[in-house]
C-alpha cells in the first residue's frame, strides 16, 4: 500500500464464543496492517472480551446497539471495504443462513451492499460443527457465492474435546480477508 492511499477498511464482526479473544489479535494484526478497523459486537462476544479492549486496539468505539445510533447498521455495511464475523458462532451462522436480523451485527451483515466481500470464520465444538444443521446452512451460505468461509482448524478445544471447530489463526483470515478486498467493490 502507498503511503497516500486511502487504508482499507474492515468491518469485524464479533460473536460469543471462546475464541472472541483471538479476534483481539486479528484486530492488532490488521491495525498494525494499515487497516481501520470497525468492531460490531454481539451481546454474548461481550461476556467473553471487553468492549474496551477493541477500542483500545483501534482507537474507535465498538459498535454494540442497534438503537443507539440511527442508520448505524447502514452507515457500517457502506463503510466496510470488506467485513469479517471472527469468530461466527452456530448462533450468528444460523441467523445469517435464515436472513435474520435481530441485533446490530446480523442487521449490518444484512445490509451489506451486493458484491462486498464478507468473510466468515467459525469456530465451535467439534459437535455443534459437525451438527447437520451447520453444515447445511454453511452450504447453503457458499453456495450464494457471497461469503467466503475460513475453516475451523482440528486442536485440543476449550472445552477438552479434540477435533475440527478451533478458530482459523488470525494471520490466515488476516490473509483471506485482504485477499478479499481486492474483490470487493470500492
Ligand atoms: C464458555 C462458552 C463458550 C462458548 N463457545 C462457543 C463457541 O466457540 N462457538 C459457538 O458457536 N458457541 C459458543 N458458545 C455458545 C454461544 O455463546 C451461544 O450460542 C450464544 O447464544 C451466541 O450468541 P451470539 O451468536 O449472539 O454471539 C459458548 C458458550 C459458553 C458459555
Amino acid at each position: 500500500m502507498s503511503s497516500d492511499a486511502a487504508p482499507p477498511r474492515l468491518l469485524l464482526g464479533v460473536t460469543g464464543g471462546i475464541a472472541a479473544y483471538k479476534a483481539c489479535e486479528l484486530t492488532s494484526l490488521a491495525v498494525k496492517a494499515g487497516w481501520e478497523v470497525e468492531v460490531v459486537m454481539t451481546a454474548n462476544a461481550t461476556k467473553f472480551v471487553g468492549p474496551l479492549t477493541f477500542a483500545g486496539l483501534t482507537g474507535r468505539n465498538v459498535h454494540l446497539d442497534t438503537f443507539a445510533d440511527a442508520m448505524a447498521h447502514i452507515l457500517l455495511a457502506k463503510w466496510a471495504g470488506v467485513a469479517v464475523v471472527a469468530p461466527m458462532s452456530a448462533n450468528v451462522l444460523g441467523k445469517l443462513a435464515c436472513g435474520l436480523a435481530d441485533d446490530l451485527l446480523t442487521t449490518t451483515l444484512m445490509a451489506l451492499p451486493r458484491g462486498k466481500a464478507c468473510v466468515l470464520a467459525p469456530a465451535m465444538n467439534t459437535e455443534m460443527w459437525l451438527n447437520p444443521v451447520v453444515i447445511r446452512n454453511l452450504r447453503w451460505l457458499e453456495d450464494l457465492g457471497r461469503y467466503t468461509l475460513i475453516a475451523p482448524t482440528e486442536k485440543r478445544l476449550a472445552c477438552g474435546d479434540v477435533g475440527v471447530g478451533g478458530l482459523a489463526d488470525p494471520v490466515d483470515i488476516l490473509a483471506a480477508v485482504t485477499a478479499n478486498l481486492a474483490l470487493s467493490p470500492r
